[in-house]
């Protein structure tokens, strides 16, 4: 058993650099909303929780979700922003107390679009917003976005980006994943414009294109920019926004050319193969078809993944983290972020590297109600 760990704690705890940030290990803090930032501010509840992370050893914290400086961003009071003297002094402290750590840390960028219902908080007057002005069952509830709306939202990605860069983050990460906005442009079935922001796959990209080129024109070059994606949306978990290798390149290269330097593929079950013919998933086919570095999530570190070893207790998270090292041993990917498996245990990424897989606390819906 110490054999196997040792084995499996190589390639997760090399280092690893993005330009000139570089990472003590491969282990990513996945973004998770919390609602424990009332106002929009977090507090020091919000920087301990991060702090106990970074000081257990994870490589990498994206945060959860920061709304961009527009009123439709979100519908939560208690979702953070970044944007906003109060919040961003919160997030300030924030990164202090991850960097005191010896830990590094990302705001990950973000607005719900059409996610947001009519009369949502935290400003119910404002109407929700998205390409086509259609929900992601397909409801036509608003207009589609106006060339101006569609400014002023891009305005707002850049200045988060600007503040995330101004409070001393390590990068930034833009939300284009799960139907929200950004992913609602790249979706055929919400994004029914036929202006330059509508169309075929490519032109589907241009909002996104966008969005990443005037973050980077914010941030200068250097300021690592991760883009998060996924096929799946919220509600919609089989769609595909590439059907094949193809259109996989193809929805990329725009967003490689506006700036970004790592890709964050998000997948629910990290092995299983994005396309038939071959075992890469989607950070392993976004690797190889962009050159870029690739960050792989999903599942890692639950014990629910691997249903038929689950009677083997434990030992099934050893025999999985060992086929997961595998996979990145031969760089099919970069860097593991793993969601629930931290959100339950801070202690997780040096339990994991000690070889304390006993120890573990295992993930519950219950963890969801307090930050530990
Ligand atoms: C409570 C919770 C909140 C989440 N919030 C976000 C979010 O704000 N942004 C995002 O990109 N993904 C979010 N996710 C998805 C996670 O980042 C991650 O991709 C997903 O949980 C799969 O990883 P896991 O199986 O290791 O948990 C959230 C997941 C959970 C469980």
């Amino acid at each position: 058993m110490e054999g196997i760990l040792l084995d499996i704690s190589s390639a997760l705890f090399q280092p690893f650099s993005i330009g000139s940030l570089t990472l003590p290990n491969r282990i990513v803090m996945a973004p998770m909303t919390r609602a424990f930032s009332p106002d929009g501010v977090p507090g020091p509840n919000v920087a301990a929780y991060y702090r106990r992370r970074a000081e257990n050893g994870v490589g990498l914290i994206v945060t959860e979700g920061t709304l961009i400086n527009h009123p439709a961003a979100g519908s939560h009071p208690d979702w953070p922003n970044i944007h906003g003297e109060d919040a961003l002094q919160g997030w300030s402290k924030v990164v202090d107390a991850v960097h005191k750590a010896g830990g590094r840390i990302i705001p990950q960028l973000w607005h719900i679009g059409m996610m947001r219902n009519i009369g949502d908080p935290p400003n119910p007057e404002v109407r929700p917003i998205g390409p086509s002005g259609l929900s992601l069952s397909g409801v036509q509830v608003t207009e589609p976005m106006s060339d101006s709306e569609i400014s002023a939202v891009i305005d707002a990605y850049a200045q988060g980006a600007a503040n995330a860069q101004r409070l001393g983050f390590d990068g930034l990460e833009i939300h284009g994943a799960h139907g929200y906005l950004i992913d609602q442009f790249l979706w055929e079935n919400t994004n029914r414009r036929t202006d330059r922001y509508g169309g075929d796959l490519v032109r589907r990209t241009r909002f996104a294109a966008e969005v990443v080129a005037a973050c980077r024109r914010a941030v200068g070059p250097g300021f690592p920019i991760v883009f998060r994606f996924s096929q799946w949306k919220t509600g919609h978990y089989t769609v595909k926004l590439a059907e094949n290798p193809d259109q996989l390149a193809k929805l990329l290269a725009p967003l490689t050319d506006a700036g970004v330097d790592m890709f964050h593929c998000s997948t629910r079950r990290y092995w299983e193969p994005e396309f038939e013919g071959s075992p890469l998933n989607l950070a392993g086919w976004t690797k190889k078809l962009t050159g870029k570095p690739t960050i792989t999530v999903g599942s890692v570190g639950l014990d629910g993944d691997v249903v038929s070893s689950l009677s083997e207790g434990k030992g099934a998270q050893a025999t999985h983290i060992q086929l997961l090292m595998e996979r990145l041993e031969n760089e099919e990917f970069d860097l593991v972020a793993v969601g629930r498996a931290l959100l339950a245990d801070p202690e997780w990424a040096a339990k994991i590297r000690e070889g304390r897989l006993s120890e573990l606390i295992p993930y519950t819906p219950e963890a969801l109600n307090t930050l530990v």
